[in-house]
């Protein structure tokens, strides 16, 4: 069989980004170069809050156009301590996101071998869920403005933009992730009790596209009730589809729960495969650990595999996860997950992992 090479683009950026950044690249290398059933090729992008702090833009005239010819992008972190957040994030992170269209933001959680849940009862098992993001629109759409700036009667909108055409897209991609899982049960949530205008829609649109997935079994839920359930009954769940700020929201309540903000990854992707996707750990920048040496690099990791998954390496991806696992259940841990290992050290613990098990 011809070996395939994929060509990636990397954009560390700010914060704790280089950091597991760097580490993700040096175990996705390892795992290439052990396997031997794919390559592997980055081409690195310095765009970040130091660049826009020196030139006023975060991506160069043309940048875009550079990230279409790879595969993949693997993002680390935007958010400096000295741009305000709505500037980095619509500046890099959002300006990549919604021109390459990359509607469906997924986000799996689940216990890792050889950490725990801060739920008492929690093992290994009882919380393993997608959640799927609507990463195009609705409350992030970035329509509304601002008037009467600094007058005590100031004003704001915030609009949320909901399609027929964008919300069908999403939640029938829910469905189809929740059809290849093996409970087949989808958690459609919103709250549209409050929101009667554009969550009433999604419910309307779950009902239709659920015809087309009798094998499915779909339950509804309303965003706040579904904090509880996510705490108190987390084997019930499995695939969740929510709105762009209700599921940003329910992902870090996911992650914690799981065990660690540092382990979870997410992925934006296009389906249509027109663009490229974008692959990323959940958490930001970090400020507070930058530069310290002692970053989590597993969520980049597990970011890593997810990338490759949808490269079409499903063996390798699922390989690097089962190393992770093993490291993880060998104790090398790091803060955030209650051990006392750096950044390095778990990313040699995996290396070392893949040459001798792989
Ligand atoms: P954050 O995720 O950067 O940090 C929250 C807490 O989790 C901190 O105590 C941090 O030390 C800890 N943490 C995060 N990742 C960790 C890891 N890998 N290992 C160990 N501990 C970890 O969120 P925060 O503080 O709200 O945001 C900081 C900056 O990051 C802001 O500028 C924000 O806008 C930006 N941000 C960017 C995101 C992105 O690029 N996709 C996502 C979230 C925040
Ligand atoms: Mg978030």
């Amino acid at each position: 069989p011809v070996k395939k090479a994929y060509s990636i683009a990397s954009i560390p950026a700010d914060g704790i980004g280089p950091e597991v950044v760097e580490a993700g690249i040096e175990v996705l290398q390892a795992l290439s170069g052990t396997l031997q059933s794919f390559d592997l090729d980055f081409t690195h992008y310095d765009w970040s809050s130091d660049t826009y702090k020196k030139t006023g833009k975060y991506i160069p005239d043309g940048g875009l156009e550079q990230l279409k010819k790879h595969d993949a992008i693997l993002f680390g972190a935007v958010g400096a301590p000295d741009v305000p957040d709505h500037i980095s994030l619509w500046g890099l992170r959002l300006a990549i996101c919604q021109p390459f269209q990359q509607y469906a933001n997924v986000r799996p959680t689940r216990v890792l071998k050889g950490t725990q849940s801060p739920l008492r009862n929690c093992n290994t098992g009882d919380l393993d869920w997608v959640i799927i993001r609507e990463n195009s629109e609705g409350e992030y759409a970035g329509h509304g403005g601002r008037s009467h700036r600094g007058r005590p009667w100031e004003t704001a909108t915030e609009v949320s933009i909901f399609t027929r055409h964008s919300v069908e897209r999403i939640i029938r991609f829910a469905f189809e992730i929740a059809q290849k899982r093996p409970r087949k049960l989808l958690t459609v949530v919103t709250k549209s009790n409050a929101q009667r205008n554009g969550l009433v829609l999604w419910d309307e649109v779950a009902a239709d596209v659920a015809k087309d997935f009798p094998d499915v079994t779909v339950d509804k839920m309303l965003v706040d009730a579904m904090t509880t359930r996510m705490v108190l009954k987390p084997e019930t769940l499995d695939t969740i589809v929510a709105t762009n700020l209700h599921a940003d929201i329910l992902s870090d309540l996911a992650a914690a729960l799981a065990g660690s903000i540092g382990i979870a990854p997410t992925s934006n992707l296009d389906p249509t495969r027109e663009n490229p996707s974008m692959f990323e750990p959940i958490h930001g920048s970090a400020f507070d650990i930058t530069g310290k040496g002692v970053a989590n690099p597993v969520a980049t990791f597990w970011t890593a595999a997810e990338m490759l998954e949808w490269l079409g390496e499903g063996e390798a991806a699922q390989k690097l996860m089962q190393v992770v696992e093993n490291v993880c259940e060998a104790g090398v841990l790091s803060a955030d997950l209650g051990g006392n290992a750096t950044t390095k050290q778990v990313t040699a613990a995996v290396v070392a992992e893949i040459k001798k098990s792989l």
